[in-house]
């Protein structure tokens, strides 16, 4: 019992802690090149971050002409943002905002005249936040991990476009799933260690193999369990999955379900091109996921509800898929 409960404690905390993700700017650059003709004539907005401090302001002023963006609002809650990086407290109960245009500066970053203070806490559920949300286009962040569901419901619930990092585990979160199986929301370009590290403040411990202080004294972090999940179209979307292997001849390798009519798929590479029923995939595959080849059809569970299972196995989550192309 006190066990469990020091776990929960540690998960709490790391997972809270993880809200302290900064992205670098070589990720955000990574990703972006990516999606440049969406941004034309868009109000961007990043309701997460500090201007002063965000890479995504940073990335979106220094790029405010090349992209033909509108507006660029960043929006920055002040609770949990004090102290990081060594700012001074003293305005530290109102989160404020703060609105560019691409007008010509010395420095991007607003200066204390430039910003203006919320009432509240500019947390991004605030009425205060929402407001801005609706006059924006796309929304573009590293929102808190711990609040990643709400996070996305809100995007869904106000009809916008977004691009945002998560957990890879958010996958499996049933109503991040269900946007992905709708075709609502998809993966990004850069995933895993395709996202290179964040930056963390003074007070992390720094863990993993990776973990490193760069040449300009940042602390990184890189756990490799991110991804970015969005609703912008990219190429990855359109190009098939090559497939090469084939289901007849080689049964053996692909076992039959006890509870759903399919056959289990232990890696992407090795869907087969000849077979036309269901086939549960790992979870990866949505990284290459082109909704014009495949369709989903459900997460996890057999007809019984129950985790998919092979001779009373469950073998890691599966995702049911079927090729469109029969
Ligand atoms: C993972 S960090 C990322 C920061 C920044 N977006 C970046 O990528 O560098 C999440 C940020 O969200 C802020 N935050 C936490 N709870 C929030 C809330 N309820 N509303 C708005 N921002 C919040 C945290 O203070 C933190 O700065």
């Amino acid at each position: 019992m006190a066990r469990n409960a020091t776990n929960k404690l540690l998960q709490k905390a790391k997972k809270s802690k993880s809200d302290e993700f900064y992205t670098q700017l070589k990720d955000i650059e990574s990703e972006l090149q990516h999606y440049k003709a969406h941004f034309k004539d868009k109000v961007v907005f990043c309701n997460c971050d500090d201007p002063r401090i965000s890479q995504f302001f940073n990335y979106f002023a220094s790029n405010f002409h090349e992209l033909s963006l509108k507006k660029l609002v960043t929006a920055c809650y002040r609770k949990q943002a004090r102290n990081l990086f060594n700012f001074n407290t003293e305005e530290d109960e109102n989160g404020f905002f703060f609105e560019y245009c691409g007008e010509e500066k010395q420095y991007n970053k607003p200066n204390s005249t430039e910003i203006v203070y919320f009432n509240g806490d500019g947390d991004f559920r605030s009425s205060e936040s929402i407001e801005l949300l609706k006059q924006s286009d796309i929304v573009v962040t590293n929102p808190p991990f711990s609040l990643f569901r709400e996070y996305v419901s809100q995007l869904v619930k106000y009809d916008k476009k977004f691009l945002i990092i998560g957990n890879i585990n958010a996958i499996t979160y049933k109503e991040i799933f269900k946007l992905i199986k709708e075709n609502k929301a998809w993966l990004g370009i850069n995933l895993g260690r395709g996202i290179s590290g964040f930056i963390v403040p003074e007070h992390y411990e720094l863990y993993g193999t990776e973990a490193r202080i760069d040449s300009l004294g940042n602390r990184i972090v890189s756990p490799n369990n991110c991804l970015w999940l969005t609703n912008l179209d990219t190429f990855k979307r359109h190009e098939d999955i090559v497939l090469t292997k084939k289901y007849f001849g080689n049964e053996a390798e692909y076992p039959k379900y006890d509870n759903y009519d399919g056959i289990n798929v232990d890696r992407t590479k090795n869907i087969p091109l000849d077979y036309k029923g269901a086939m549960g995939v790992p979870i990866t595959f949505l990284h290459k996921f082109n909704p014009n080849q495949f369709e989903i059809i459900k997460f996890r569970k057999g007809d019984d509800e129950k985790d998919l299972s092979i001779n009373g196995k469950c073998p890691y989550f599966r995702i049911l898929i079927k090729n469109k192309r029969f």
